[in-house]
């Protein structure tokens, strides 16, 4: 029922934003690269480490038969309930080491099994930016808005935004988002792909957050999104904000659902557009994609 899901993406909210001010207000103390992960690109801070501590703590309080898949652990912790918290204690952690003010903290809730494609769906969720001080966020089928962070927290005085997605139907106009893979010769391909996308869109962005880029689509600030080989954290509360605004979020393959081989968003139409001159360029290649 609705009213659960409020709830739900109520708490996503006060999770998101508190991680996102503590994780924003220790950044100055706090910089070690603790270790890096998947190659030499891909590093954890130590506000990364704690960050993920802080949201543990609170869901193992406020939800406690709920299980829970964070960046920075291992495996999926065990839950009764069949909702499992998809958290990504800092995205855009290389944002965060240079001080680039592109980061946020996602939070989402999903029923099934997030750590295989297509078996799961979000429930609710939602992304902090503490350095612009918006908190994006959506429920299955309750739309998606934007709220304000204060000083100490959501700040209630602003009325909620509510969120729509643009549907472009011509690619020349697309502004369009995307990301790269930590693998530097993953990179070499994907950056092929783009070569040839760019003189087809307006211009293209890589602003280092993928749930940011998400987002983004959903608040019509984007045109559209592709990414290859990020993982559920990174993607499971965007996804909703996005699709929810009125964005369609998929993998390249007919009616496949985003994963890490590929999350592609944007409007309809644009949708589209995109799926196929990505299919186009070859961008389902499986040496594109992650392990
Ligand atoms: C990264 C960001 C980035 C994307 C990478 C992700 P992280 O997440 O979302 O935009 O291009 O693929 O891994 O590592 O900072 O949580």
């Amino acid at each position: 029922p609705d009213g659960q899901r409020a709830t739900l993406e109520q708490l996503a909210v006060d999770l998101a934003v508190e991680a996102a001010l503590f994780v924003h207000g220790g950044r100055p103390q706090d910089l070690d690269v603790q270790h890096t992960k998947s190659t030499d690109l891909d590093v954890v801070t130590v506000m990364d480490e704690r960050s993920e501590a802080l949201l543990r703590e609170r869901l193992a309080v406020a939800r406690p038969d709920d299980a829970i898949l964070g960046e920075e652990g291992s495996g999926v912790s065990a839950g009764t309930s069949g909702l499992t918290w998809v958290i990504d204690p800092i995205d855009g952690t290389v944002n965060y080491l240079y001080d680039l003010p592109t980061y946020s903290v996602s939070v989402a809730v999903v029923v099934g099994d997030p750590t295989r494609a297509g078996a799961w769906a979000p429930v609710a969720g939602a992304v902090a930016n503490p350095s612009t001080g918006e908190v994006f966020s959506a429920r299955a089928g309750g739309g998606s808005r934007l709220r304000r962070i204060g000083s100490g927290g959501l700040d209630p005085t602003v009325e909620p935004e509510v969120l729509r997605a643009t549907d472009v139907d011509d690619l020349g106009s697309v502004l369009l988002a995307t990301g790269f893979a930590y693998d530097r010769e993953r990179r070499q391909g994907q950056a092929a792909v783009m070569a040839d996308l760019l003189p087809r869109v307006r211009d293209l962005r890589r602003l280092g957050s993928a749930a940011l880029d998400l987002c983004h689509v959903g608040a019509g600030r984007l045109d559209g999104y592709y990414e290859w080989g990020i993982h559920p954290w990174d993607f499971a509360a965007g996804v909703l904000v996005a699709t929810e605004a009125g964005a369609v979020v998929s993998g390249l393959e007919e009616g496949s659902p985003p994963s890490r081989a590929m999350v592609v968003a944007a409007g309809p139409t644009t949708h589209r557009l995109l799926v196929g001159e990505l299919r186009e360029l070859g961008a389902g290649h499986p040496s594109l994609t992650a392990d």
